[in-house]
Formats: C-alpha cells, structure tokens, sequence
C-alpha cells in the first residue's frame, strides 16, 4: 500500500491534492486485486485510474505552461507513456484477452503502478517544485 507523505509534496495544493487521490486509486486496485472480485472489478478500477490520471496529466501539464516549467515538454512524454501502458494492460488482460488474467500478473499489474507513480513523483514532479510551488516552498 503506498501511503502519501511530506516529501511527495510538489508544493502546489492541487497537484498534491490529485496525487494523494492517484495514490488513493492505486491502492483500491491493489486490494482489489488481492480480494479478487473478478475480472469486471479490476478492469473498472483500471479505468478510473487512467481517466483520473489523464485528468490529472491536463491539470498538471497546464499548470507547467502557466508556470513557464522548461521541462514541460519531456514531462508531458512520460505522461503520455504511462497511459500509453495503462491502456496496453487494459488491453491485453480485458479487452483483446491476449494474456491470461491471473492473480499474479495482475498484482504485477499494481507493483508496476505504485512504483511508477512513487518514481515519477520524485524524479519528475519534484523538480517542477521551484516553478509551481506556493507560499514560498
Ligand atoms: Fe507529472
């Protein structure tokens, strides 16, 4: 279970307020998958994480320009590349049943998801901390 905290913080109350519901989303899928609903439920709760993140992605993105970020553009790359990868695994496992849906490969599924977001997080939000943050972080 990821769990947000202090050093997470961007600085900005609305970036950090979508991250803490990403982290939010991101753990329902975990138990989710751990409780094993069946197949529906896994797919719904991916779903809500990509729409959630892709909102969020916008948000953050224009918060980037409006804040003249000069890493705007390779940020916005890797968002494009995480969705990119939600919808490939939404794919693979629901819709096009290439690959089996198993337990396993779904916790993989959230290993993946809770280490990309804790990554990006820290290697890439934080450095747009300067540019976007209030109050004087
Ligand atoms: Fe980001």
């Amino acid at each position: 279970m990821l769990v947000w905290r202090e050093e997470l913080s961007v600085g900005h109350p609305e970036i950090d307020g979508d991250h803490k519901v990403l982290i939010g989303i991101i753990n329902d899928f975990e138990n989710t998958v751990d409780r094993w609903d069946g197949d529906k439920v896994v797919h719904e709760v991916l779903i809500k994480l990509h729409d959630y993140a892709m909102q969020h992605f916008t948000a953050e993105e224009a918060i980037q320009v409006a804040n003249h970020y000069p890493l705007r553009e390779e940020h916005k790359r890797e968002h494009r590349v995480l969705l990119a990868q939600v919808v490939d695994r939404a794919n693979r496992f629901f819709i096009k049943k290439t690959e089996p849906v198993t337990k396993e490969a779904l916790q993989g599924v959230a290993e993946f998801l809770k280490r990309w977001l804790v990554d990006h997080i820290i290697k890439s939000d934080l450095r747009m901390r300067r540019y976007v943050a209030k109050g004087g972080a």
